[in-house]
């Protein structure tokens, strides 16, 4: 175990891809991806452009194989950066788009976990997410897939994609089917969208967890309501920077949702697309004012939102 021992639990497959794995698919599929590539991260400008580059990244990966090493690669860099765990937000839609069946992507994911598990010791669980921006039938087609994919390494179901399109009561239908399957629920939530939109994803999806949340910082009533309720923000500060959701760190809430009584982790998002890590987000967080016992926090705080049996919390707690 490092002086620091690490948890994150919102952190997109296809966006943890190097620029020397996507290089070497490209090379292989005879894709020119250098109008993309900065050294060890990816260029791009805005949302819209971010979410294309994502795209353009994970249409490269098209076998069962090439799930299975981008699995392990990140698993195995994020183990070297001191985490015990880690929970991945896996997308049957991308898959789709780049040839292969919901199935073989799982079961190639699945390999590469289980794999980086044997050598390093990481825990991992995925969570499988619809695409907003797809619409709610696609959202719901990411929910049957889950819930039938819902035992071992499955344990939850989420939501991605661009926050601006759709209402969240537009996915209720898709969450009540993952709940039902007995999944963890979480969804993307306040980071493009402003308080209001988590307040509604909290009502209309019920969920545990919220992917970002960090905009409930414009409603004091809603952060009351999320200490009081519980919900574990993931935040994902290196990602908000990037994304311009805040110009600087000391514009940021994690500190002020901290002190609010807020539950909160730290999370990589999609690590080479922002210039991150997990030990930089652990790093942003020092930065602004997180002591070492607090940092420790945001790490239990990550196991105990888990969506992991209960055996393998007591084991990490
Ligand atoms: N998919 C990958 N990263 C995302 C983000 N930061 N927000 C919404 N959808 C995403
Ligand atoms: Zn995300």
């Amino acid at each position: 175990m490092t002086a620091e021992p690490r948890a994150e639990i919102h952190v997109h497959l296809e966006g943890t891809a190097s620029p020397l794995l996507a290089r070497e698919m490209a090379a292989r599929h005879g894709v020119d991806i250098s109008g993309l590539v900065r050294g060890q991260t990816y260029g791009w400008q805005g949302f819209g452009g971010f979410l294309a580059a994502y795209d353009l990244i994970a249409a490269l990966f098209r076998s069962e194989e090439d799930y299975r090493r981008l699995a392990l690669d990140y698993l195995t860099r994020l183990s070297s950066d001191g985490a015990l765990y880690c929970e991945i937000f896996i997308s049957p839609d991308h898959a789709r788009e780049a040839g292969l069946s919901p199935e073989a992507y799982l079961s190639g994911i699945e390999s590469g976990v289980a794999e980086a598990q044997e050598r390093t010791g990481i825990a991992c669980r995925l969570i499988v997410v619809g695409v907003r921006h797809l619409g709610p039938a696609a959202v719901e087609g990411a929910a049957r897939f889950a819930a039938r994919s819902g035992h071992g390494l499955v344990t939850g179901f989420g939501l991605a994609g661009d926050e601006r399109a759709h209402r969240p009561r537009d996915f209720a239908r898709a969450f009540d089917m993952a709940r039902e399957a007995g999944l963890g629920l979480t969804a993307h939530a306040g980071e493009f969208a402003g308080a209001s939109a988590v307040a509604e994803t909290l009502d209309a999806l019920k969920v545990s967890r919220l992917g970002h949340g960090v905009r409930a910082i414009e409603d004091p009533a809603l952060v009351r309501r999320l200490a009081q309720e519980g919900v574990t923000l993931e935040v994902c500060p290196g990602s908000n920077l990037s994304l311009g959701v805040y110009p600087s760190l000391e514009a940021h809430p994690l500190r002020a949702l901290h002190e609010a009584g807020v539950r909160l982790t730290v999370n990589s998002d999609d690590p080479p697309f922002f210039g991150t890590d997990l030990a930089r987000e652990y790093a942003l967080a020092r930065k602004a004012g997180f002591t070492a016992p607090e940092r420790l926090a945001l790490t239990r705080n990550a196991i105990e939102a888990a969506f992991v049996d209960e055996e393998t919390r007591r084991r990490l707690l």
